[in-house]
């Protein structure tokens, strides 16, 4: 009788779609376990998510995420990347609130590496000139985002050399810091989803297969599907039940690469208390 063949059980508390609160649930992670976090967190600027009032006070919504920030330093591994997208707030209220998170990364010990300009060429759709064709009040489009990069530690993630997956055009595509790539259309109900192609160059360029890759504030669950299609395992964590629900059908439609066995998603795990 030939030998039963089995796949190997989930990493841990990871490969899951957590239906929680982001600091509570990095708080029952065990230190040193994650490789990369990418994410987008509310802008504060009443955005209607379902749940959830985004209008917090200034220095509270940044004393919120400091709290998020530190919960997530103590689960990278040494060398894991921390990558935050963060749009320019409007034109009328604007606030450089990528200045105010950087800061507050950095006091708090992240090493900044770089900051990429994703351009999302949506001048074609502008409605605001200010005074067309006059200096007296004309206003700048934010026709871009801010990808803020950040480690912990050192500068340089370990990794097995045989689970690198970009190729050398993409490597040189991607090291030039301006990313052209649209915003995403299909938004499936959330008000700001990530286009996939921003997260597939990031999970390409800063992890390694069978790495831990994250979201804590994951929205419809484009970080975890790309993660788990291109053979990271995942964690999406969101308030949302109904954004939970969207990003469990579409990490489980996301299938890994041959030969490459990632789980798929597993309901919620409680958030033990850190040892
Ligand atoms: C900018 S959206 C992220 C969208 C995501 N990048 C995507 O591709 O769909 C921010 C998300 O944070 C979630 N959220 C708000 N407060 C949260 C909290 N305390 N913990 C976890 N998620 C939260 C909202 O429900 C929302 O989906």
């Amino acid at each position: 009788m030939g030998a039963t063949r089995r796949r190997p059980s989930r990493a841990g508390p990871f490969d899951r779609v957590v239906q929680g609160d982001a600091k509570a649930t990095l708080d029952g992670l065990p230190p040193s376990s994650v490789h990369l976090a990418i994410t987008s967190p509310p802008y504060n600027l009443r955005i209607p998510y379902l749940g959830y009032a985004d209008d917090l006070p200034p220095e509270a919504y940044l004393a919120w995420l400091r709290d998020v920030w530190r919960s997530l330093y103590r689960t990278l591994v040494p060398g894991g990347r921390f990558v935050l997208n963060v749009a320019p707030t409007s034109i009328k209220d604007f606030r450089p609130i990528h200045h105010d998170l950087s800061r507050d990364l950095r006091e708090m010990g992240y090493i900044m590496r770089t900051e990429i300009i994703w351009y999302k060429q949506t001048m074609g759709r502008r409605t605001a000139w200010g005074s067309w064709r006059s200096p007296s009040n004309p206003h700048i489009v934010p026709s871009w985002e801010y990808v803020l990069v950040f480690c912990k530690e050192q500068w340089r993630l370990e990794g097995d050399r045989r689970r690198i997956d970009i190729g050398p055009r993409e490597f040189e595509q991607f090291s030039d810091g301006f990313w052209t790539i649209p915003p995403e259309r299909r938004r499936q109900g959330h008000p700001a989803p990530f286009p996939e192609a921003l997260i597939e160059r990031l999970v390409k360029f800063y992890s390694y297969r069978q790495n831990v890759v994250l979201d804590m504030f994951g929205g419809t669950g484009t970080v975890a599907a790309v993660a788990r299609r291109l053979g990271r395992h995942y964690l999406h964590i969101d308030t949302s039940e109904e954004y939970c629900r969207l990003a469990a059908a579409r990490i489980r439609a996301a299938r890994p690469p041959s030969g490459c066995w990632i789980p798929a998603p597993a309901a919620g795990l409680p958030a033990p208390a850190p040892a």
